[in-house]
């Protein structure tokens, strides 16, 4: 049997153990997954310590991200570029690969789930945090016309922008440099839904066929998603396939097998009253 876990603190509520028994369920591989809490001071530890008892992989959640990254002896390219790690992979030599799969979770939710098509779309990132870094990359990978960052604090969404301007075209600024800009996607990767807010958005954001995409879930529509239901926007979208399909690339990571991820996404929706 090999062993699994995802790692934060807290950790009570995480649905990847949920997750990942689906798709070895699904996929008839042999396996456990496990939340560990780890002690705020006591990542590293933690880690050695289940290698040690033979686990084989670990997802890395909140708040611990950059503390994998430190910790991998080897990273993926995507990994360095977000400078965060949510996915370790034991080698057979015991070295630890990191590897970061929320952009590709994002995209592949946005791109095949969503059936959007962000080639040559003004798009705007809400947030200039770990998880907008994060899923830079493959989003501008998609060759968007634009990809505009705003920030609370603009110099962190400009320090960002300049940090990834050689893979596209991205720009950052503070909130005001929303005046007068229109999106045919916002994705809002704040963490200001935790405290039941938005951050304020001038009124002719959308386009009328925008989308709107919160990388947070809930359930209930998020505080950003509500906005842009009030705002005209075509479709919105929250977190919750974007967390499946991160969790998808891990699984194939570890086991050389890709899930299907539709019935998962699924079963883990909360039932609409
Ligand atoms: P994460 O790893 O979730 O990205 P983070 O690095 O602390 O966490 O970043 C949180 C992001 O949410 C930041 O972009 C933050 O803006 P600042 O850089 O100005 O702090 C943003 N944020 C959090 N609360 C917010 C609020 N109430 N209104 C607007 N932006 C908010």
């Amino acid at each position: 049997m090999d062993y699994y876990a995802v790692i934060g603190h807290p950790i009570g509520h995480s649905k990847s153990p949920r997750i990942h028994a689906l798709f070895a369920e699904q996929t008839g591989q042999v396996l456990r997954y496990e939340a560990v809490l780890a002690p705020l001071d006591g990542f590293a530890r933690t880690v050695r310590d289940l290698v040690a008892q033979g686990y084989r992989g670990f997802n890395v959640t909140v708040p611990f991200k950059g503390e994998a990254f430190a910790l991998a002896d080897e990273l993926t390219d995507r990994a360095q570029r977000a400078g965060a790690v949510n996915t370790l992979k034991v080698e057979d030599d015991g070295r630890l690969l990191g590897e970061n799969t929320d952009g590709a979770g994002l995209v592949t939710d946005l791109t095949r789930n969503l059936g959007m098509d962000l080639r040559g779309r003004q798009i705007i990132m809400l947030g200039a945090g770990g998880a907008a870094r994060g899923v830079l990359a493959p989003l501008l990978a998609q060759a968007p016309a634009a990809l505009h960052i705003a920030n609370r604090t603009g110099s962190r969404a400009e320090e960002l922008a300049r940090d990834f301007a050689d893979l596209g075209p991205v720009t950052g600024g503070d909130l005001d440099s929303l005046q007068g800009r229109r999106a045919h996607l916002v994705i809002n990767a704040t963490s200001a839904g935790l405290n039941d807010q938005v951050p304020p958005l001038p009124d002719g954001l959308l386009y009328p066929d925008a989308d709107c995409y919160d990388m947070m879930y809930g359930d209930r529509p998020t505080p950003f998603l509500r906005w842009a239901a009030r705002h005209g926007a075509a479709r919105t979208a929250d977190g919750l396939g974007m967390l499946v399909e991160q969790a998808a690339e891990s699984f194939a990571l570890w086991r050389g097998v890709r899930p299907r991820t539709a019935p998962v996404i699924r079963a883990l929706r909360p039932v609409q009253p």
